[in-house]
């Protein structure tokens, strides 16, 4: 697919409605904040990995590879989100490496192998990459994209799985703490030991740890972590992306 025909994409910015009915799933005007920063990790990581061999980038939430027209922060900046999906393929054909883009809906699943199948294996569910452990750990480096990571059945187990599975794995993680931040403050334990209550509790000794880059380092095996401030996106996502990884590229700079 040329950059051309990626580009003639182009679809409306969606309502919450048209959203939660798949298509363009958690796109809005100011996401292309958070895939730049997908974008800045991932240039950092793979000139220097590529120098191992061929690799393999895993995006976990590819959702439907369209682009969505963003509004024109300034004069010069305009433009079209450009998805997870879309940012591995071209760091891919750059500098070598398969991909692997998960989608669990049919609708979007459908729509990324129109876009994407002939140079991407799309896999319909990423607890499936369980199955896939050892041509992950053949090869030379691997990098994972989780985009957005919605802290409820999101793929934390099979991260770790990769991680141990390959130890020269990077893992590019967006962290929805807005969602995950109203999620822990919807309740306060009243010391009552009530089913709510209780279920508060559970949710903040299982979560609470995502709000910490360093805790994501840990949680994956990483001597390193580097992360954006939050980003302020819409109601419904305030994003951090975390980079973890034994190696990052001018760490501490
Ligand atoms: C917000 S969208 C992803 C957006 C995408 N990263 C981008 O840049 O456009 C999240 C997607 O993850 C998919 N998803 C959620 N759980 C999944 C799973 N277990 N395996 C594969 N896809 C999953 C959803 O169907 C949805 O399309």
């Amino acid at each position: 697919m040329t950059q051309q025909s990626i580009s003639e994409n182009h679809y409306a910015v969606q309502s919450i409605a048209q959203r939660k009915h798949g298509g363009g799933v958690g796109k809005g005007e100011r996401s292309h904040q958070k895939h730049e920063a997908i974008r800045r990790f991932l240039h950092r990581q793979i000139p220097v990995l590529a120098k191992r061999g061929r690799g393999l980038i895993i995006d976990m939430h590819a959702g439907d590879g369209r682009e969505t027209p963003h509004i024109q922060p300034d004069f010069f900046a305009g433009g079209a989100l450009i998805t997870t999906p879309h940012l591995a393929i071209v760091a891919a054909r750059k500098w070598g490496a398969d991909v692997w883009l998960c989608e669990k809906s049919h609708g979007p699943r459908v729509a990324l192998i129109a876009a994407h199948g002939h140079e991407a294996t799309v896999l319909r569910n990423h607890n499936t990459l369980d199955l896939r452990l050892a041509e992950i750990a053949a090869a030379p480096w691997v990098i994972v994209l989780n985009d957005p990571n919605g802290h409820s059945q999101h793929g934390v187990e099979t991260m770790r799985e990769i991680a141990r599975a390959n130890p020269c794995s990077d893992f590019i993680v967006v962290v929805n703490c807005g969602s995950l931040k109203r999620h822990l403050a919807v309740g306060k334990s009243d010391n009552t030991g009530n089913e709510f209550a209780l279920s508060v509790e559970a949710a903040k000794e299982r979560y609470s740890w995502m709000l910490e880059p360093e805790a994501w380092a840990q949680q994956l095996f990483k001597r390193q972590h580097v992360a954006t401030e939050p980003m302020y996106l819409s109601n419904e996502m305030t994003a951090q992306v975390v980079l973890c990884s034994n190696w990052i590229a001018g760490y501490g700079k």
